[in-house]
């Protein structure tokens, strides 16, 4: 199995376009050490020739052109994208459905009942793309292993997070099963296990069931500490009520990743531009080294 990031940084990306953050101000002026990234995607291949996109973000069309193999040119239009699968129905990670309106056949998504909800009403993106390229919905299925047609070599299972639907939708704040998924990927082949959760909010048992299991986490950093935009003034919220599992403090991310066995590979994605992980001599990156713990970046390649 192949997982190719194409965009590592959350919702807004890094730097953000209004932002003077440190990080922000910093990586734009050249004087930190730290890389820009796009919004927050995946791609996994089975065989390296078909991939299964997971999360459609505004950046989709650069991250497409910074990734040659998503381009075979086999015929006049072409792509290697297979199907696309949403973990949640946020703006950074389905508004490229829009960028990707001129494929041929109706694209085939995989996202729960609530996530099609939610992109046919209160962000009605189904409805929009049923003028163009249309959306063939696939009801992805909770707790059970499944396939993806045009995938060959992967298998997938799903499961519920405690995260957050997004600002417009009516289940904010009122968590419901498949708003937000985490999902492990399996190389048929190696058997091996990749579980991604970029917006994993509580670290529930059957979360870290499916943690312990895998070979590599790809999971949630958005932020490092709990009131970090509030700190900034940058939002009124801690990351816990935007559905996101702070690294640092008692109970946050960095601790779980501590229990997992040391073979497992540890890699914090979606990462917010305001989280100092990004500058890659600061004093938090030093201890996600320390700790065995890496951060993603636009690019990064895991095989498995
Ligand atoms: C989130 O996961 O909370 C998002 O990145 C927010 C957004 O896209 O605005
Ligand atoms: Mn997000
Ligand atoms: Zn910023």
């Amino acid at each position: 199995m192949r997982i190719h990031v194409l965009g590592s940084a959350a919702g807004g990306g890094f730097p953000q376009w209004n932002c003077n953050c440190p990080n922000c101000d910093g990586v734009r002026r050249g004087r930190i050490r730290a890389s820009a990234r796009t919004q927050s995607s995946i791609a996994a291949s089975g065989d390296g020739e078909n991939w299964v996109l997971f999360n459609a973000s505004p950046d989709v069309l650069q991250q497409i052109r910074n990734f040659p193999a998503l381009q075979p040119a086999r015929a006049l239009r072409d792509t290697a994208i297979a199907a696309i699968v949403l973990i949640d129905a946020q703006i950074d990670h389905t508004t490229g459905l829009y960028m990707l309106r001129e494929h041929r056949t109706p694209w085939p998504v995989w996202c729960t009942p609530g996530v099609r909800e939610d992109l046919s009403v209160g962000n009605p993106i189904f409805g929009v793309l049923a003028h163009y390229a249309g959306i063939d919905w696939r009801a992805l299925p909770l707790n059970d292993r499944f396939s993806i047609d045009g995938a060959p070599g992967l298998a997938f299972e799903a499961l519920s997070l405690t995260s957050n639907a997004p600002p417009y939708s009516p289940h904010r704040d009122k968590p419901q099963p498949g708003d937000n998924i985490g999902v492990t990927l399996f190389d048929a082949a190696s058997g091996k296990r990749v579980f991604y959760a970029p917006g994993l909010g509580e670290m529930e048992p059957h979360v870290w069931a499916a943690m312990q299991r895998a070979d590599c986490v790809l999971v949630d950093g958005t932020l490092w500490t709990d009131d970090e935009m509030i700190r900034l003034g940058a939002s009124s919220k801690t990351s816990r009520a935007m559905g996101h599992l702070p690294q640092s403090g008692p109970g946050g991310m960095l601790e779980w990743l501590d229990r997992l066995p040391r073979a497992t590979r540890k890699v914090l994605i979606h990462i917010n531009n305001t989280n100092p992980i990004l500058d890659e001599d600061s004093p938090q990156r030093a201890e996600l080294i320390a700790r065995g713990i890496e951060v993603a970046f636009d690019g990064m390649e895991i095989a498995l």
